[in-house]
């Protein structure tokens, strides 16, 4: 990379390296079980085998292969289609160690694999804290009560009579690099990132409902509960149910799946994802919130001063390069596009820089496509690989000129006790052989 870096670049090295012999003993065991814990759910080493026992150089030019010297199956052999079996490694993934149980638990996106800024619905990341309620959309009910003047028990059929609205929206878990806090490192940008996704969202303002229902002066909160066995329970600002929040029944085109909440769900565009809740079954407005469980002994942000942060709703500006990345290195030397996705739970992104010196000098990014507020950004680089060391790290900007802090920063402001809103500059290490590994810098 740039000459004047390299002494900064072997300087940062070494204190990744110091970083990584630091690690306290319950880091570092973290760390361990996050290395096994990849190797042993992944499927990306199969899919990789399977394509290698199916290759053969009989099927390449000037030969002509088999699909081409024959027919294949016609129409309606697959009546829902499905990725090319090639594409089997591109799958949601677990972390094992991370939670006690599969049916409160969660699953990462494989960011590595996507582009543009839609995620596939089948790989957008799972979060329950019950499993995945079988809920009959027939017998299904969305009621609204508490301070209003005429409570309402809506069928799916007559909720989507109101107008409706489609919105390109992401979603976060407010847990997502929340490993990170202490120093645990995961190799590899599906577990790093991963709990995050960008669908098109399909349905009704809840201002809409709620003025159809006759919000009372006293009304400042509202309550959402889920139809699932935890009957998960979050409490949402008036100021924020009035904005930008719909009650969601589509996704990409379709209805939702069962594991985003089918057959209808919460989205509050640019807030933790939690607070979306899920197979919503009950809107209660209130005079204050209620202090559920997902609002205090969890999703709550403890300080270096003992104090918990609450009610801490919006996901900061954050961005990562998604190539290249753990598990997309460089094969050979040459020009690439570099590429990552920024996104703000404030607004648009204005901007994201790119550093290949770990900091030290910043280019532009080109803003690739679309650039929706509350949606996740693409953003690219040229960049030519001349088999040298880089550490390579994005930052965004939003439209309220907010900056995605370093990790120094984000520590000296919270302090590293924390699990939620991490947002801070993620660092990528590119070594000699082109294999890219996750590192902190101070
Ligand atoms: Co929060």
């Amino acid at each position: 990379m740039a000459d004047p870096g390299e002494d900064r670049i072997a300087q940062l090295l070494g204190r990744v390296a110091r970083k990584a012999n630091g690690l306290s003993q319950p880091d570092r065991r973290e760390f361990l079980r996050a290395g096994l814990a990849f190797a042993g759910s992944t499927a990306l080493g199969s899919a990789a085998v399977m394509r290698d026992a199916l290759a053969s150089a009989d099927n390449l030019p000037p030969n002509v292969p088999p699909w081409t010297r024959s027919v294949g199956p016609g129409v309606v052999t697959n009546p829902y289609g499905a990725p090319s079996a090639f594409e089997s490694g591109v799958v949601r993934r677990t972390v094992p160690w991370l939670t006690a149980s599969a049916i409160s638990s969660i699953s990462f996106t494989p960011l590595q694999d996507l582009k543009g800024i839609i995620t596939p619905s089948g790989l957008v990341f799972e979060r329950y804290h019950g499993g995945v309620p079988a809920v009959n959309p027939d017998d299904h009910r969305l009621m609204i009560h508490g301070l209003v003047s005429r409570p309402l028990v809506l069928s799916m059929d007559q909720l989507m009579r109101f107008p409706s609205v489609s919105l390109i929206r992401f979603i976060e878990c407010p847990a997502n690099g929340g490993m990170e806090w202490r120093g645990a490192q995961m190799e590899a940008l599906q577990f790093t990132h991963g709990m995050l996704s960008c669908c098109e969202w399909t349905g009704v303002p809840l201002s809409v409902l709620l003025e159809e229902a006759g919000v009372k002066p006293e009304g400042r909160w509202v309550l959402a509960e889920g139809a699932d066995g935890s009957a998960m329970t979050r409490s949402i600002p008036m100021e924020k149910a009035l904005d930008d929040t719909i009650v969601a029944y589509a996704q990409n085109g379709e209805m939702l799946r069962p594991e985003q909440g089918y057959p209808v769900r919460l989205l509050n565009p640019g807030w933790e994802g939690n607070t979306s809740v899920k197979w919503l079954r009950r809107l209660e407005v209130g005079d204050k919130p209620w202090h559920q469980r997902e609002e205090t002994s969890k999703y709550t942000d403890l300080m270096t001063d003992g104090s918990a942060r609450q009610f801490t709703y919006v996901q900061e500006a954050n961005s990562v390069i998604t190539f290249p990345c753990p598990e997309k290195p460089l094969r050979e030397k040459g020009r690439y596009e570099l590429e990552g996705l920024a996104w703000s739970g404030r607004g648009r992104i204005r901007r994201v820089d790119v550093s290949l010196d770990g900091g030290i000098n910043w280019q532009p990014a080109r803003l690739k496509g679309l650039v929706l507020p509350k949606a996740l950004t693409r953003f690219s680089l040229p960049f030519d690989w001349d088999g040298g060391r880089a550490l390579l790290q994005s930052r965004a900007v939003d439209e309220t000129g907010y900056v995605q802090p370093t990790l120094t920063q984000l520590r000296q402001a919270r302090g590293t006790e924390s699990i939620y809103h991490k947002n801070a500059i993620h660092t990528w290490r590119l070594d000699e052989s082109g294999a890219v590994t996750n590192v902190q810098i101070e």
